[in-house]
């Protein structure tokens, strides 16, 4: 089987034929190919380096983002594993404006527990700490460490993460705020400050129908009192977490900000920070009141909507891409992938892409999904493997090395792969696995 790539830069596209068009290029050369395809390689994308995702950088040794500007033809045929997370800082930058502006005068906390949703905890918190967010919200004291090593000193709540007496040292150790939520935590709390010349804060979940973590409404009263006999601690803030602020009809979410309202009222009055919302809850006021004095949001600040009528306007910030491994011709009929599951309609392409569900592909898409290549929708075929996944390029081949968007461009957003693969976006953005590399841009 052959193929033909067209070089031509005005064409935009790519048909069948033979390779042999590009064998005489050769060498390391930048030649015209493609625009949409040149664009894709040309991309303005600094990439992260060998440190764990959690600790990556931004920027390169100098302090600046480092730009990779275009790449040698031959490195589209040595690409061994050639998948990507290209992600845009500048677009988290928006989102978390858009967050701010919502949030009226409140605090905005940014939610980047998971590795910033997939997107890189450091590199997350140090461009939006460049934009003036100064809290930061993460699920466990390991999480938090990894911001502390980077060098992040700014607030940092750790939402869940105090799971033992050392997990308390640590957190004090730190200078970060534990979220508690039973007395065990008090204690331990209280053993990790006793001595301490002034009290260290700490703040508490109620749960007010979540019925996941937090203080149930019945147990609260000892709960608070406990707190209240611990000299070395200070509630400084007080949460409860939606449930259901992303469905159109909102009254469990206002009865869950009465029910918090009434618990305030009678154990912490005085309180200095009180939040509520997530992303829905931010994104659908003002039909749900904003309650208290900061917002938690996470997964709007990455460009994703919580529910596909709230956030139109939000920036999509991780751009997922791989490249084509192998095109196969095949006849009408042939079987496609394990258990031969597929089989093509009528003679064409199959393009290998060099992603699995090892690196995040949903192996439900299969037979459901689809990708963009080259800019064009074409469907997942045959069950997704570990490292590869099939896709139908019917009679229009593209050569190895072809771009390929799995989700985060404009026509293809993870919310749509999401639906498809039957889950959230918040899902699939966390599921990119450790083998994609990150490569980040910023303004
Ligand atoms: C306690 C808490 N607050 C805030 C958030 C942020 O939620 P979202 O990503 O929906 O904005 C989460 C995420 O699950 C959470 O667990």
């Amino acid at each position: 089987m052959g193929l033909a790539v067209d070089l031509d830069p005005e064409s935009g596209g790519v048909g069948p034929g033979g390779l042999g068009g590009l064998s005489g290029l050769g060498g390391g050369g930048h030649v015209a190919i493609s625009r949409v395809f040149a664009a894709s390689l040309a991309a303005p994308y600094g990439e992260a380096t060998g440190a764990p995702r959690g600790g990556q950088s931004a920027s390169g040794g100098d302090g600046r983002l480092r730009i990779l500007r275009s790449r040698p033809l031959q490195d589209l045929f040595a690409m061994a594993r050639p998948s990507t997370a290209l992600i845009d800082l500048a677009a988290i930058g928006k989102n978390f404006e858009r967050a701010r502006r919502m949030a009226e005068g409140r605090d905005v906390i940014a939610v980047i527990k998971a590795d910033a949703y997939g997107h890189g905890a450091v590199a997350v918190a140090s461009a939006l700490a460049r934009r003036g967010c100064n809290r930061f919200a993460v699920l466990s004291v390991e999480e938090m460490v990894v911001l502390r090593d980077a060098g992040i000193e700014a607030p940092v709540l750790v939402l869940a993460g105090l799971l033992d007496a050392e997990d308390a040292h640590e957190i004090v150790r730190s200078r970060a705020t534990a979220v508690l939520h039973h007395r065990g935590q008090i204690e331990w709390m209280g053993l990790a400050t006793r001595g301490a010349t002034r009290p260290v804060d700490v703040q508490l979940e109620v749960d007010t129908g979540m019925r996941r973590m937090g203080v149930a409404p019945a147990e609260a009263a000892p709960v608070f009192e406990a707190l209240a006999r611990r000299g070395t601690l200070r509630l400084q803030g007080v949460f409860t977490h939606f449930s259901r602020a992303d469905e159109g009809d909102l009254d469990a979410s206002r009865a869950q900000l009465e029910q918090f309202g009434v618990l305030l009222a009678k154990h912490a009055p005085e309180v200095a920070e009180v939040h509520v919302a997530n992303s829905a809850g931010l994104l659908a006021a003002p039909r749900l009141p904003l309650m208290g004095t900061a917002v938690r949001p996470g997964l709007m600040l990455y460009g994703a909507r919580p529910a596909p009528h709230l956030g139109a306007e939000l920036s999509p910030a991780l751009r997922f891409e791989t490249a084509v491994i192998a095109v196969r011709a095949v006849g009408a009929g042939e079987p496609v992938g394990y258990g031969g599951t597929w089989r093509a309609p009528g003679a064409g392409y199959v393009a290998t892409i060099g992603l699995g569900y090892a690196d995040g592909l949903p192996r439900n898409l299969g037979g459901e999904g689809e990708v963009e290549v080259v800019g064009r929708r074409a469907p997942l075929v045959g069950r997704v493997s570990m490292d590869s996944a099939g896709v139908w390029l019917g009679a229009a081949a593209v050569p190895v090395g072809a771009p390929v968007c799995v989700f985060g461009s404009q026509g293809l957003r993870v919310e749509e792969v999401a639906e498809r693969a039957g889950t959230i976006s918040y899902e699939l953005l966390v599921r990119v696995g450790d083998r994609v590399t990150r490569r980040y841009r910023d303004d």
